[in-house]
């Protein structure tokens, strides 16, 4: 749905993502193999559909992480970076409902663990030396579990307590985000508010005091799902206060060395309803100083949001309490994060159209880009379709007439062991994916299918095709 509400392009849409991306979910059993007929592909490739940014696919770090600071030099594990960094470039938003409950304290001491990080930072490149000393880290990954209930709780009972971070963890966040390839979107604190509920922003200005004073370039958003701070904090603020309050923010930000940066919002729920008034009138008020549309939904079509004609999805979460991780609490890549890294790889950003030909197309969705052309591998005018077979039997793809006799790479990505889609591991084209050592992904290996074959699909598989010399016009 573009949005509009002056003359002009529409703004860019971002998306907070929050369900999982790939097939794994717990929903139904595997079932045996089986091949049926091949359904025939019909694309539309003379022109994009859209056009999407090259950080399409970003990520979160619930800002509930720094409730307990200490656990934020997780960040500082050199595990943790080289699974980010294998997903720039992106976005890294730190945010979620402890957003409205965190207020920064320049006077707080670094906690122990972040002392003992920083300390261990022998080398001049800060990104380069070393990681959280072991005995911290395993510490803190024992003591995680308990703080993980603790974080879950308050989420259940909606009662949410005040924090206070530090000038370190404020650094931390920055590092990890920095040393990682990875853009930062900071959500700042929209429940202080004065007598009369506009926004106090004092401690924003001391937030970005110390940021300008640190050469932090970061992006901001002022507060999580407005549209329910009655249910987290009693409070209610309408569209037209809310857009004020970025005026506010965009005044201070003008004023400071952040001139040049990012302002996204209002980050409201799914825009039904009340909430769409709401953020009618919050763009009356504020529109002007927004540089993205921003909201979230429960959803879990990457694709669906490609042909949508929205710019960023940033997937929930990298890491932290909560589900739908890409990475567990032991920094190990989880299935989500492999689907993720190959959607990286293999996915440019232009946006084509492509559709199963009869009854199968619910429960086998395919969409259709153009080829990732910084992927060595790949030049331009290459097509990557990407599918997704929900059918507990296996499913096979028959590329248009016109591409018949390209050649196709394969990568297709299973559950792997007894678990089945409960596991935690996965195989690309029968290799189990993991990581080479701490500064190592592994290498993503296509398969090569002779031309003219089908595209087969396991049931609950993913697979990514690459259709090489495809010399399609759009993506040249
Ligand atoms: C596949 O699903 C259908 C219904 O959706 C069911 O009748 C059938 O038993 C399932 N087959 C297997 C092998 O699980
Ligand atoms: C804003 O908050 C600060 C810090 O809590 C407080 O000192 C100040 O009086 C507040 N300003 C207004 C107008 O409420
Ligand atoms: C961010 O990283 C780049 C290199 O990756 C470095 O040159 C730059 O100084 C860093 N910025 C800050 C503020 O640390
Ligand atoms: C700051 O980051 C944004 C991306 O979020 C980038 O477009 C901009 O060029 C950066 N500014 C500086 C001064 O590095």
């Amino acid at each position: 749905m573009p949005l509009r509400w002056k003359p002009g392009p529409p703004l860019p849409q971002l998306l907070l993502l929050l369900g999982p991306l790939g097939p794994f979910s717990p929903r139904a059993p595997a079932g045996l193999a089986q091949a049926d007929d091949a359904a025939e592909l019909d694309f539309s490739t003379e022109r994009p559909v859209h056009l999407v940014s090259p950080a399409f696919l970003s990520f979160t770090i619930d800002a509930n992480l720094a409730t307990d600071p200490r656990f934020l030099t997780f960040l500082g594990s050199t595990k943790l970076r080289t699974l980010a960094r294998g997903l720039s470039p992106a976005y890294l938003r730190f945010g979620g409902t402890k957003t409205d409950f965190l207020i920064f304290d320049p006077k707080k001491e670094p906690t122990f663990e972040e002392r003992s990080y920083w300390q261990s930072q022998v080398n001049q490149d800060m990104c380069e030396s070393g990681s959280i000393p072991s005995d911290i880290e395993k510490r803190l990954q024992l003591e995680w579990p308990f703080q993980e209930q603790l974080l879950l709780r308050e989420q259940y009972q909606k009662k949410f307590n005040n924090s206070t971070y530090s000038r370190s963890s404020v650094d931390m966040l920055y590092t990890f985000a920095n040393c990682s390839g990875l853009d930062l979107i900071f959500g700042l604190n929209a429940l202080l508010r004065t007598a009369d509920l506009q926004w106090n922003s004092s401690n924003a200005q001391l937030l970005l005091d110390y940021c300008s004073s640190k050469n932090y370039n970061i992006s901001w958003e002022l507060g999580n799902e407005p549209n329910s701070f009655r249910k987290k904090a009693g409070i209610f603020i309408d569209g037209l206060q809310l857009g004020e309050d970025f005026v506010k923010l965009h005044k201070l930000l003008a004023k400071s060395t952040f001139k040049t940066v990012n302002l996204y919002g209002p980050d409201i729920g799914q825009p039904r309803g009340k909430t769409v008034k709401m953020l009618t009138s919050f763009l009356k008020a504020g529109g002007e100083v927004i540089d993205s549309v921003t909201w979230h939904q429960w959803l879990d079509k990457l694709g669906l949001s490609a042909r949508m004609g929205i710019e960023v999805v940033m997937r929930q979460v990298l890491f932290g309490a909560g589900n739908y991780h890409l990475v567990d609490q032991n920094f190990e890549p989880l299935p989500d994060y492999w689907l993720s890294l190959l959607f990286k790889k293999l996915v440019g950003t232009n946006v084509l159209r492509a559709s199963v030909k009869g009854p199968d197309s619910r429960k086998l969705r395919v969409y259709l880009h153009c080829t990732n052309i910084n992927h060595p591998r790949y030049k331009e005018g290459d097509l990557t379709l990407y599918a997704l077979n929900l059918h507990n039997v296996t499913k096979r793809l028959q590329l248009p007439y016109h591409l018949f006799d390209k050649q196709v790479d394969k990568y297709l990505v299973k559950p792997l062991g007894p678990d089945g889609l409960l596991s935690k591991s996965v195989q690309l084209n029968g290799q189990t994916l993991k990581m080479v050592d701490d500064h190592t992904l592994p290498a993503l290996t296509e398969k090569p299918l002779r031309p003219g074959s089908t595209l087969g699909l396991p049931a609950f598989s993913y697979g990514f095709f690459v259709i090489r010399n495809a010399k399609v016009t759009a993506c040249l």
